[in-house]
């Protein structure tokens, strides 16, 4: 991501501020070498002392991830993408939280680069999770706790509703040098 002119600077900017969440997929699949390229990024993530405490499952099996969009409140998306990766973590807490979260949103930034669409789907709570786990093969020492899905986005479709869109302008969410500072 090293960018020196300012030109493309500002392009790569712009897709990294337009990245938004994909949630409908066109049918055609996705090539094997693509989503290994993404497993090669999701690999190099940093991760608290290094521990990178995850296992990634790739599925591309339509009537797999078809049971897993029932295994959470906002997962529906996922009976219609290409194809999912399960992120396993290992642990609980803060730093795994923060491990897993950074793998995704290298993962879906990977994904932006190749053309690919994404978006994260949180299961439920332990119950989902433990099925997720029954359903993969996924050992106990394991959490699923969230699935990436993946597929060229159908652009003729909305991809989330309008309370899911938009920002807090930047006065909201940010200070200089002191809280409320401007
Ligand atoms: C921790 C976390 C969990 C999320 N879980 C879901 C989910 O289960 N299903 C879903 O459709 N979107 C999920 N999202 C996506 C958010 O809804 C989305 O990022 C947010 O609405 C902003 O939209 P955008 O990513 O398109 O800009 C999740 C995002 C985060 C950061």
């Amino acid at each position: 991501m090293t960018t020196t002119d300012g030109s493309s600077a500002d392009a790569t900017l712009a897709a990294l501020r337009g990245l938004r969440q994909s949630r409908r997929f066109l049918p055609d699949q996705l090539q094997r070498a693509d989503l290994e390229r993404l497993l090669e990024v999701a690999r190099w993530t940093g991760s608290a002392k290094n521990t990178q405490p995850w296992h990634l499952i790739v599925v591309t099996d339509p009537a797999v991830n078809a049971v897993l969009a029932g295994y959470g409140a906002f997962t529906q998306f996922l009976e219609g993408v290409a194809a999912s990766i399960v992120v396993a973590v290992e642990g609980h807490g803060r730093s795994v939280a923060y491990d897993d979260g950074r793998l995704q949103e290298r993962v879906m930034l990977a994904a932006s680069v190749l053309g690919i669409g994404s978006g994260t789907a949180w299961f439920s709570d332990e119950t989902a999770q433990q099925k997720v786990r029954d359903l993969l093969g996924i050992p106990a020492g394991l959490t699923p706790w969230s699935a990436i899905g993946l597929g060229y986005t159908d652009t003729t479709r909305p991809q989330a509703s309008p309370q899911l869109s938009g920002r807090k302008p930047l006065e909201e969410i940010s200070s200089w040098e002191r809280f409320g500072g401007r």
